[in-house]
């Protein structure tokens, strides 16, 4: 039971890993459009990973997971499987990709808009990512581990959304799920302190209604129980010396390499 403290040559790994795994996201983001089918986009992203990338798609058999990527539109929370429903104009989507690279595993997930979405849908998308920032901006070696979850819940609550408990940050590295799980609320008694050399997860659902989560039959797929929309965003974070290094950054985003130096 304890976290482990990446090498030196752990962190480079994990920076490898990561690079692609945010790559997947550049590069699958011309086809989210109206009328492609999630399996599409799961057979465009594995041809990528394997064909382009030499890398291995994480989720594909993991525990049973059938495919290569989870694919979660509107009301589905997360580990949408893929399959034959076309997207349609107004749908909101998040694509989660997970590689493994040299046996280390780079995790990340963003939302993508379909066409005109209502302004609802895409507030919820937007506060959702503000929030994993904010929640990101907590790490720094010293800081308690919940300082994330309780900086995520604030910004949900601001806006009468609720934070999915169900399903949790994790740490990551060899394993596609170690210690620690992150929390997306505030949980007092989760007061563990986070060192340099930690990676973990950060990967807030946050609801438009109730929290209250509904698994499908099909073992996987977790729906909000209101059937309301659900988003989420997911980032690979490494506690450095000063702050933190989000490993999984893309281009496209303004948002700090690190923070604090
Ligand atoms: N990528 C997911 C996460 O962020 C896990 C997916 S597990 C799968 O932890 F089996 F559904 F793919
Ligand atoms: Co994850
Ligand atoms: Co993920």
């Amino acid at each position: 039971m304890s976290i482990s403290i990446k090498s030196a040559e752990d962190i480079e790994g994990m920076r490898v890993a990561c690079r692609l795994a945010a790559e997947v996201l550049d590069m699958i983001a011309p086809y989210i459009k109206a009328g492609i089918t999630t399996e599409e986009i799961d057979r465009i992203c594995h041809d990528f990973i394997v064909n382009e990338q030499h890398a291995i798609p994480a989720p594909l058999n993991y525990k049973g997971f059938p495919k290569s990527i989870c694919t979660s539109v509107n009301h589905v929370i997360c580990h949408g499987i893929p399959g034959p429903k076309k997207l349609k104009n107004g749908d909101i989507i998040n694509v989660d990709i997970t590689v493994i690279k040299d046996g280390f595993h780079g995790d990340t997930s963003k939302m993508f808009l379909v066409g005109q979405v209502k302004p609802y849908a895409r507030q919820l998308v937007d506060v959702t990512r503000e929030a994993m920032y904010l929640g990101i901006r907590e790490v720094r070696p010293g800081a308690a581990l919940n300082r994330i979850g309780a900086a995520i819940e604030r910004h949900a609550s601001k806006y009468n959304y609720s934070v999915v408990r169900e399903f949790c940050g994790h740490g990551i590295g060899r394993e596609f799920h170690e210690e620690p799980q992150v929390l997306h609320y505030f949980e007092p008694k989760l007061d563990i302190r986070l060192e340099a050399g930690m990676i973990f997860t950060i990967e807030p659902m946050i609801n438009q209604g109730k929290r209250h989560i509904q698994m499908l039959s099909d073992g996987w797929t977790a729906v909000t129980k209101d059937h309301k929309l659900s988003a989420q965003w997911e980032h690979t974070v490494l506690v450095t010396p000063t702050g933190y290094e989000v490993l999984t950054l893309r281009q496209e985003e303004d948002f700090g390499r690190t923070e604090l130096g």
